[in-house]
């Protein structure tokens, strides 16, 4: 089996790169453009491998995207700007990539006659959950996006559905919850409450920290991902969450506590305005009809990702040091 993976360079595109080579037989090319939020540096123990490939593009760009696909039967879609404040500073290029850029890969897949494209989303096209009660998205939830980001990421999935529909595109999709573990970019709310409370400098924490995510260890999801394109029916949507809800200030809470650090670096800062208060997720048709659910418990996954960012402090500085600097002045300069 050949699979193009789009954002292999990513957080979970690096993961699922690893995860494959490592649980399945197939080949893979992995096309990423290298924006900041992609780092080759996540891939370098796979340089020498003879069933991965890495080509730097744009999946804008029609014609690579063409001729790559000319070599592969399966497509699994990562590629796309991915963090909400980002697409609150600058909206144009999360259109530009999540949308122009997946219906540059859905032509492109019915043209070159693909098995079947797997579309990566997440559970922010559903909007908002408030915090009382039980409720949780599921596959028939309406969509509802609220930042730029899960905007852009909606008008993906409606695209996807649409080439189904109107052109008999064999299509997937998963609707994913918050994922954590090894190679997130450190502008997420993990890996930078991490960085942070390890130097001793503030958690920015958003309005009153009361916004509930729910956390899947990267490794479930990329493992459901696998599951979907091998046995997942034609034209569904299934979503994927980790049975986890935490709050910022628990997350903070946890964090703080590993590293043996003083709860007084949580700093209340402005909120992220748009912010959605809750999310949650029923995974039951994924579980019912491919045997899916999180294998990592809340407590183990967060105690390997508090362990990785704190071994890899120079993948981390890296970056930090980097252009993400320019990032988190805007981001957080007047609010700290
Ligand atoms: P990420 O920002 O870490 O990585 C995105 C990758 O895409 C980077 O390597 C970047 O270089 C590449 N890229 C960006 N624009 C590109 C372009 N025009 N052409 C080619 N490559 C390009 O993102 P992530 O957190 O790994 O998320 C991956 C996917 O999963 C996204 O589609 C996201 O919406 C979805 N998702 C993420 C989460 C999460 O918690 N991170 C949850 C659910 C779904
Ligand atoms: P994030 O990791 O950006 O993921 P998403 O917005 O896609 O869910 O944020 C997770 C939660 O953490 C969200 O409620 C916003 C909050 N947050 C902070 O409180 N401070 C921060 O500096 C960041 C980046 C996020």
């Amino acid at each position: 089996m050949k699979v193009l993976v789009t954002g292999g360079a990513g957080f979970i595109g690096a993961n699922f790169i690893h995860w494959v080579l490592k649980n399945r037989d197939w080949d893979i090319i992995n096309l990423d453009k290298l924006t900041y939020a992609g780092n080759l540096e996540s891939l370098k123990s796979l340089e020498d491998n003879s069933r991965y490939e890495f080509v730097q593009g744009d999946i804008c760009d029609p014609k690579l995207v063409n001729d790559l696909m000319s070599k592969v039967d399966y497509v699994v879609h990562f590629a796309a700007e991915s963090h909400v404040d980002r697409s609150v500073l600058e909206p144009g290029v999360f259109i530009q990539t999540n949308v122009v850029g997946t219906q540059v890969m859905l032509q492109a897949a019915l043209e070159n006659k693909i098995k079947r494209f797997h579309h990566v989303s997440t559970d922010e096209v559903y909007g908002a959950l408030g915090l009382d009660g039980g409720k949780k998205f599921d596959e028939n939830t309406p969509y509802d996006p609220h930042s730029p980001y899960s905007a852009s990421k909606a008008s993906s999935d409606h695209l996807v559905r649409a080439y189904g529909d109107t052109f008999d595109l064999e299509y997937t999709i998963t609707n994913c919850s918050n994922n954590y573990g090894p190679y997130q970019f450190p502008e997420k709310m993990i890996p930078l409450f991490v960085a942070n409370a390890r130097e001793d400098k503030p958690l920015p924490i958003y309005g009153d920290g009361e916004y509930i995510r729910d956390y899947l260890y990267v490794d479930d999801h990329c493992e459901a991902i696998a599951l979907v394109l091998e046995k997942g029916k034609s034209q569904e949507t299934y979503c994927v969450g980790g049975d986890s809800e935490r709050s910022i200030n628990q997350m903070a809470e946890t964090i703080l506590k590993s590293l043996e650090k003083p709860e007084s670096l949580m700093t209340f800062v402005k909120d992220r305005p748009g912010h959605d208060r809750r999310y949650a997720i029923d995974h039951s048709k994924i579980t019912k009809e491919l045997g899916w659910k999180p294998r990592v418990t809340f407590d183990e996954g967060i105690e390997k990702t508090i362990k990785w960012n704190l071994d890899n402090a120079d993948w981390i500085q890296n970056i930090l040091s980097g252009e993400y600097q320019k990032y988190y002045e805007k981001q957080y300069g007047e609010r700290l």
